[in-house]
């Protein structure tokens, strides 16, 4: 929301009142003076009147945790356990994940509560590259790269899939990176060869890598550093 929005929606403030105040420079956003009230405020802001606190800001909370199989991406599931489920933090309900896995799929899971961030990572027009390693029934051969350059073309969404690259590493394993996040895709895009998935682990999502201190189930805070390249 805008600066000027959030201080006229006070009580005993109108928009008049907030371009004065802005103005008079008695503003400050996160302990900066702020006079421009086109400037964007969020949830995290600390905003300050003279000495008067309008909103604390809370907490953005970032994490990664490597997903064991089994286990649900969801914040909550009738049946089974859910990722939220292995986190031992306050209010989890206000977390959420940026790009589900699948139930037995594996690997780099980012969890937060700031929503801008995780829509980053994950919009298809951010271009940001997944990795995953792929284990298959069938040996992929050098055509599935051609075609996966190519794009697919799904014709439940009605929609060609972006330019995905393969990497083959051995008879029947490959790095694939997407640069979207479509239902099953991974498992789709080989389907198209009639060859299963066996094994499915995303170790990247654009420029996080799994830290691969983390054992199945186990998570860390991202460090500021780590927020930032998103
Ligand atoms: N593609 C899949 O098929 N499954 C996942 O979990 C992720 C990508």
């Amino acid at each position: 929301m805008r600066l000027d929005r959030f201080l006229s929606n006070l009580p005993h403030c109108n928009r008049a009142d907030a371009r004065l105040l802005l103005a008079a420079g008695r503003l400050s956003v996160n302990g900066q003076i702020e006079r421009d009230g086109r400037r964007d405020v969020r949830e995290f802001d600390h905003i300050e009147l003279d000495d008067e606190t309008l909103q604390a800001g809370k907490p953005a909370r970032y994490f990664m945790l490597n997903k064991p199989a089994g286990v649900v991406s969801a914040t909550e599931h009738p049946e089974h356990r859910t990722v939220l489920d292995l986190l031992h933090e306050p209010d989890k309900h206000e977390l959420h994940i940026g790009g589900r896995l699948d139930l037995n799929t594996t690997g780099l899971l980012l969890i937060t509560n700031d929503g801008l961030w995780s829509r980053r990572l994950t919009e298809p027009r951010s271009r940001l590259g997944k990795v995953y390693r792929v284990h298959t029934e069938q040996p992929i051969t050098p055509e599935y790269g051609e075609v996966f350059a190519r794009g697919l073309y799904f014709a439940y969404e009605n929609l060609t899939t972006l330019p995905a690259e393969l990497q083959i590493l051995a008879s029947h394993e490959a790095l694939l990176t997407l640069h979207e996040g479509r239902y099953h895709q991974v498992k789709r895009m080989f389907g198209h060869f009639q060859n299963k998935v066996i094994g499915l682990h995303r170790e990247r999502m654009g420029p996080l890598q799994l830290d691969p201190e983390l054992a199945p189930g186990q998570y860390r805070a991202l460090s500021a550093e780590e927020v930032a390249l998103v």
